[in-house]
């Protein structure tokens, strides 16, 4: 009975190598004959429970936290390389390294962001005076969590749509990056509304989060679900709602189906507007209506927080957006997840240069303030510099 009450993570941390499969079989040869076809889901549910889901659960409140939010700093080398770029730097490891130091070690941060989205690099790195960039988030009382996708890939027999990759040795991976620090994961995939998107893309996008999320939760990590249904296109706000309605749907079928803990997980939706083609823009309160109801049919109230990307709306725009949306209580904590809305700032600031630190470490306060009374629905525009109201689309923007 001791193995049944393992989770897989801690199979692994003990050195005993069983695939998740073959753990879960054993699980299933412990039940009375004929009974066990019928137990399949809540042999897989006890074997979780006896994990880690009340610290799962605990984690996912702390992120959730009034007037806090996520920073997104988790851009694969490849895409922190065109950050870099945008100021005159070239991609080495020493300008990530020093980007990343500035972002962690913003004095204050904390108060603001109760979580970090790390790539692989930064959550094994040390800042240049050697601490550990995790143990610098900590001292800021800020989570930390790590991006574990592998990036997005053609789906053969699709529209020219995509899938994401990742899965293969995901147990091991989540099981290491636990002992490293990490809390909590991301998987982001995309749905795009121009390409289809067809039924095959929608159901890989949905079954690839629901399996991701199951793994991290098998191995102590909190599961960001993130469906990014892109900005490209044309269409108006309601097509947009059609197909968040319909990609919602079939991803909560999933996770229910693969027995993910609700409570031990955290959204990362993309905001319900226009597609950045369309001439007919929509105001805050509209965005705000139109994905609230869209959430609303679609999520749980188990659900602790609903952190959104932004996407490539200005800074000033999601934040305006989020600030609409907490106009009155919603039944989970709602809230941002930004990368291009909390950094763009910081990166025009900072333009490299070590004399600049202080006044980007500034701006980046200046975005995660902003955001935090837009969480409590308390954001007012006036003062925002013209800087940032610029949009930041940029069509097939990748992580
Ligand atoms: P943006 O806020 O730039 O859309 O970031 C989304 C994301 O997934 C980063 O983790």
């Amino acid at each position: 009975m001791a193995a049944v009450a393992m989770s897989s993570g801690v199979a692994l941390k003990q050195g005993v190598s069983l695939a998740q499969s073959e753990f879960r079989g054993n699980a299933l040869r412990q039940q009375q004959p004929g009974a066990a076809a019928s137990r399949v889901q809540n042999v897989s549910f006890a074997v979780r429970a006896a994990g880690y889901t009340d610290e799962l659960i605990a984690t996912a409140n702390k992120v959730a936290t009034k007037g806090r939010g996520i920073m997104a700093m988790d851009e694969s080398n490849a895409t922190c390389g065109l950050r870099l770029a945008s100021i005159g730097l070239d991609n080495t490891e020493a300008n990530r390294q020093a980007y990343r130091q500035l972002l962690v070690s913003t004095p204050g941060l904390g108060e603001y962001i109760s979580g970090a989205i790390l790539f692989e690099e930064t959550l094994y790195q040390n800042t240049t005076d050697g601490k550990k960039m995790i143990d610098v988030l900590a001292d800021n009382g800020i989570i930390p969590g790590i991006k574990v996708d592998k990036g997005l890939v053609p789906l053969t027999g699709s529209n020219n749509e995509s899938w994401c990759q990742g899965l293969d040795g995901l147990a091991s991976r989540t099981a290491a990056y636990y002992k490293q620090g990490a809390r909590f994961a991301k998987w982001r995939t995309v749905i795009s509304i121009p390409n289809g998107p067809t039924e095959l893309a929608i159901t890989e996008a949905a079954w690839g989060l629901a399996r991701y999320a199951s793994i991290c939760q098998d191995n102590g990590l909190v599961p960001i679900v993130e469906p990014e249904i892109l900005l490209d296109g044309e269409h108006g706000i309601d097509r947009t709602l059609e197909v968040a309605s319909r990609v919602w749907s079939r991803v909560f079928y999933f996770l229910a189906e693969n027995n993910v803990v609700f409570e031990g997980i955290l959204l990362k939706p993309s905001m319900v507007t226009p597609g950045a083609g369309c001439p007919e823009r929509a105001s805050p309160e509209k965005v705000a209506e139109y994905t609230l109801n869209m959430l609303k049919r679609r999520v749980p109230p188990s659900v602790p927080g609903i952190m959104f990307l932004s996407g490539g709306q200005s800074e000033v725009e999601a934040t305006l957006n989020l600030n609409a949306m907490n106009q009155s209580p919603n039944p989970w904590h709602v809230s941002f997840s930004y990368a291009r809305a909390l950094q763009n700032s910081v990166l025009k600031t900072w333009k490299g240069q070590p004399e600049n630190v202080e006044a980007a470490q500034k701006a980046l306060l200046v975005r995660a303030k902003a955001n935090s009374l837009a969480q409590i629905g308390k954001y007012s525009e006036e003062g925002e510099a013209e800087e940032a109201k610029q949009g930041m689309f940029v069509s097939g923007y990748t992580y």
